[in-house]
């Protein structure tokens, strides 16, 4: 039965650019809209900027506009880059419209009947040379515990510390460097703790996956608190019905946006807003988000719908980060990159979603790019196996057979693609994209030795085989077709393509049943797609690295998602967590002495109090003559995985410094450090 299904993608903040990181959600949630398209369901996919709150007030401050022209020149940025990633919105609309102004003050009103909203008199920092209240972000201090200067009002970026803003030392106010003030003032809450009951019931009844429930049991042990809705002029947003200079919250109406987004599609296309959102409707509602905005998702949504009389999410979709290369994002490494960025140099988007498609499962676990790896696989699965299935035997078909197919009646490798196509809608239908792939690349493999078997290339060199060319042409066509078929979710455009090439209907998935005919004629073959080069990585990472200090990005991943992330510049710390996996010890130069071959290593062999010495290659023979090493203490790295080397093993890493000005100069401690003592 041809269900009708609302799917929407988190709405992105309309004060920083879309990044690689943005992008698993927006790929992760396209394939799955197109997959059930292509399964002839009614599916509106729809998204918005998400463009109020205190960051981007003060952003387009900053930048002399006004906050209106600053969400409408994101919106077209944002918009270009999901159009070019063939993310694609059935509307992309902005939280910033009169339809969400109407829809969050309708629902705010609803929650106040039915007595849910409460107000409570608070204090809270205020800059006094600003006039304005300070959200957590905006304040900083010395750390109470590490005392490390500058650190957020939240939490200590340097230590891991959490804390309320009133326990900084020496707060001060990050908009205008006052010290902050305390005041009082009278905000609106939405009454989360009488809500307990229904979520318990809602969490029940299969809407999260398995992580994201049992996260829901901590946070019910830990009880319920109130919810803050509301913010003081001045504020970018939607002012509160019979509050004058109180304003909504940003994290407020930004889901609602969801409804207000599909509003102006129904506006547009005719369609029924309520028979989506009524109480008992009978449409399916799904929400892909990512793990760190699973509280706003899975307690204030589904509560705020049901106390204003509208339907609940049928499931909720949290997926994990992105890392780049095992790391989170990184602007100094190159690895914080922007859409445009990726577009600019590796051109193609349909590789990234491929990779992405790859790794993505349906947990919450965070997912690697690792770039060599994107190379590697993209080159290997689409080039190596998937095209060249098409590029092995379209030639003969086009210049042999003036583009006339002859395909064999029987072929038992066509009978197990067509029969895969339960499996591969099974692991689309539950995001493991991951097997979905898997699945078809063994099926690639599988159309690949049948090619490689009849090496057509032989037949076309002898005589009387004509026919068999032909057969074996068309068959290894029609196995790329259902190829195509299955990928076509991650590769739309490429599909599009090869169905222009093949001669063919947009395939969908009863396209399964069909097959291409004798007498059907394909168009000329022309090179599909090429082969990922390296150095196009290469250049994309230096190319961001450059960007580092021309431009200050918001940060990948806020630890904090209460609010947008601040658009100040923020320093790359690392957690105290990641300094301890670096064990450092002290080590004795127990000898030292030159590789035959090697130009710039030394091969030193290092005592840290273990029964076997170490041995490192070090790259500073142009600063030391061995001799001199031998007998010094210095400091090495010593859980550096070993790395095989052309001279040998090297089992860690000595530390020196050195740059333009010169080196490399080694460490060395006060003298009574002895070897294998810990370096912290
Ligand atoms: O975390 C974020 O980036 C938010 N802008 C997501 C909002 S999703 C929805 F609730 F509007
Ligand atoms: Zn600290």
């Amino acid at each position: 039965m041809a269900r009708k299904i609302l799917v929407t993608s988190a709405l992105p903040y309309a004060n920083g650019s879309i990044h690689l990181g943005h992008l698993v959600e927006y790929i992760q949630t396209d394939i799955w809209v197109r997959f059930q398209k292509m399964q002839g369901h009614t599916v509106h996919y729809v998204c918005a900027d998400d463009t109020h709150g205190t960051p981007i007030m003060l952003r387009a401050e900053k930048e002399g506009i006004t906050p209106e022209a600053l969400i409408a020149n994101v919106h077209k940025e944002h918009s270009a880059d999901f159009k070019e990633f063939l993310v694609e919105f059935d509307n992309y609309y902005s939280t910033n419209a009169p339809e969400n102004k109407e829809l969050s003050q309708t629902i705010y009103r609803k929650l106040k009947a039915n007595g849910k909203i409460a107000t409570k008199t608070i204090e809270q920092f205020y800059d006094p040379v600003k006039n304005m209240f300070l959200p957590d972000r905006f304040i900083k201090g010395e750390c109470p515990k590490c005392h490390a200067k500058d650190q957020y009002g939240d939490n200590c970026e340097v230590c891991g510390a959490t804390y309320n803003p009133t326990e900084l030392i020496n707060a001060y106010s990050a908009v205008s460097g006052a010290a902050p003030i305390r005041k009082e003032t009278e905000h609106y809450f939405f009454k989360l703790s009488e809500c307990e009951a229904f979520l318990k019931d809602w969490t029940r009844s299969g809407t999260l996956q398995g992580e994201a429930a049992n996260k829901m049991g901590e946070w019910f042990e830990n009880g319920l608190n109130d919810w803050d809705i509301s913010r003081d002029a001045p504020y970018f947003g939607f002012e509160i019905p019979d509050a004058p200079g109180k304003y909504f919250y940003v994290w407020l109406d930004a889901p609602i946006g969801y409804m207000a987004s599909f509003k102006k599609l129904c506006a547009d296309k005719g369609l029924d807003f309520d028979e989506y959102w009524n109480k008992d409707s009978n449409t399916e509602l799904y929400h892909f988000i990512g793990k760190d905005i699973l509280y706003f998702h899975a307690l204030f949504w589904p509560a705020t719908l049901e106390f204003s009389g509208y339907r609940k999410p049928t499931q909720i979709f949290a997926h994990g980060f992105l890392t780049v290369n095992g790391e989170k994002m990184s602007k100094s490494r190159g690895t914080f990159i922007t859409a445009r960025s990726y577009l600019d140099h590796i051109k193609n988007p349909e590789y990234l979603r491929y990779y992405y498609a790859a790794k993505l499962n349906s947990t919450m676990e965070d997912i690697d790019l690792n770039l060599e790896d994107f190379v590697a696989r993209v080159n290997s699965d689409l080039v190596g196996k998937y095209i060249n299935i098409a590029s092995r035997t379209a030639g003969f078909i086009n210049k042999r057979f003036a583009g006339k197919l002859n395909p064999s009646a029987d072929n038992s490798v066509i009978a197990e693609l067509k029969g895969a196509a339960q499996t591969i809608a099974d692991a689309y239908t539950a995001r493991d994209y991951g097997r979905a792939l898997r699945e078809i690349m063994r099926l690639s493999d599988l159309a690949n030795g049948f090619v490689a078997e009849r090496a057509p290339w032989v037949m076309a060199k002898q005589e009387g085989q004509d026919a068999s060319l032909q057969q074996v042409c068309s068959d290894a066509l029609e196995m790329f077709r259902l190829l195509t078929l299955y990928l076509k979710p991650v590769l739309p455009k490429l599909a599009a393509e090869i169905e222009q090439f093949l001669n063919i209907e947009a395939l969908n998935w009863a396209s399964v049943n069909t097959s291409l005919s004798a007498e059907h004629a394909i168009n000329e073959y022309t090179h599909l797609i090429t082969r990922v080069d390296p150095k196009l990585i290469e250049a994309m990472t230096e190319s961001n690295k450059e960007n580092l200090k021309a431009t200050a990005q918001v940060s990948a991943q806020a630890k904090t998602k209460a609010e947008p992330a601040t658009t100040l510049p923020e320093a790359e710390y690392i957690s105290i967590d990641d300094f301890t996996k670096v064990d450092l010890r002290i080590a004795t130069i127990v000898n030292a002495e030159h590789v035959e071959g090697a130009e710039k290593l030394l091969k030193l062999t290092l005592d840290i109090g273990e029964d076997k010495p170490r041995q490192v290659f070090a790259g500073i023979k142009s600063a030391y003559d061995p001799a001199t090493l031998v007998g010094r203490i210095t400091v090495m790295v010593a859980n550096l995985a070993p790395r095989k080397m052309k001279f040998g093993m090297s089992e860690g890493m000595v530390l020196a410094a050195s740059d333009e000005r010169g080196g490399p100069f080694i460490l060395s401690p006060d003298s009574g450090a002895q070897p294998g003592m810990r370096v912290k």
